[in-house]
């Protein structure tokens, strides 16, 4: 039987990681749960964080992945090393990939992070970052809206260019030249984000250095896919199967929208 990548995200942002895998690794298979039904994860414990992520990955596990990547930040900054401890399939966060591609980017070691409250209080960038560069100057800062219109569909006009500019505005006075978004729907943003940060900010998202690590990952462990057969990716949500749609059309242009079924998990 042909094994897929499991992706789970809290809801629809996970789509632009899920938008990359497919771009860079066209032969391979993805299933994706999306909890939209219990977004936003940001605000909420760890435990009841990890909570909901084993039951996505459980989800997915009863339809036999290969390999799991946890594409969302709250749930990689809570979750990543106990899903890498018990599971005995290879597992990739977001975060540590969004961390060496703002390293590379940075010229003058003055990095922002942005995400929810979850991911920022657990400092899971901050020590990424210092782990990898120990003089990198860290800027960090939780936006708790933006999840929630993104979820909604509200990603560019008047509504969003204020929600941002008002959420980034303690960022302004900074010196940062590179911003990570660190939160999976913030991609979704990122032209009203770049708009307000202005040019001289890199803004990275950690979806295509994500899709990179998960090819490296196939590759080490002689499970990545051979063979002509197109994928039909399947794709789950627990919450409104129409809005999930409406930004998945958004995302995945043709042909990737082609390859793709999207259905209420059961
Ligand atoms: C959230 O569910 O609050 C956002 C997802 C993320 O942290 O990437």
């Amino acid at each position: 039987m042909e094994q897929a990548i499991g992706v789970i995200d809290s809801g629809v942002g996970g789509l632009t990681v899920a938008y990359e895998l497919m771009r860079q690794l066209p032969k391979e298979k993805l299933i994706y749960l999306g909890d939209t039904a219990r977004c936003p994860y940001g605000p909420r414990s760890e435990e009841e964080v990890k909570k909901f992520t084993w039951e996505l990955v459980d989800f997915l596990l009863e339809k036999n992945i290969k390999m799991l990547v946890v594409a969302c930040n709250t749930a990689t900054a809570f979750t990543l090393q106990e899903l890498q401890e018990k599971l005995d399939i290879p597992v990739i966060g977001v975060i540590q990939p969004g961390a060496r591609a703002a390293i590379k980017f940075t010229r003058n070691n003055n990095i922002g992070v942005i995400g929810t409250e979850g991911t920022i209080r657990s400092e899971a960038y901050t020590k990424a970052l210092e782990s990898i560069h120990s003089s990198i100057k860290v800027n960090a800062l939780a936006c708790p809206l933006f999840v929630p219109m993104v979820e909604q569909g509200i990603l560019t006009g008047k509504k969003a260019q204020e929600v941002v500019e008002s959420s980034l505005s303690p960022l302004m006075e900074g010196e940062m030249d590179t911003l990570i978004l660190g939160c999976t729907h913030y991609p979704l943003l990122k032209q009203t984000i770049q708009n307000v940060m202005g040019e001289q900010v890199t803004v990275i998202s950690s979806s295509e250095e994500t899709a990179r690590e998960t090819s490296t990952i196939l590759d080490v462990h002689k499970i990545i896919k051979t063979g002509d057969v197109i994928p039909v990716h399947e794709f789950y949500t627990t919450g409104e199967l129409e809005i999930f749609i409406e930004i998945a059309k958004s995302i995945f242009k043709d042909p990737y929208l082609q390859m793709v079924t999207i259905k209420k998990a059961q």
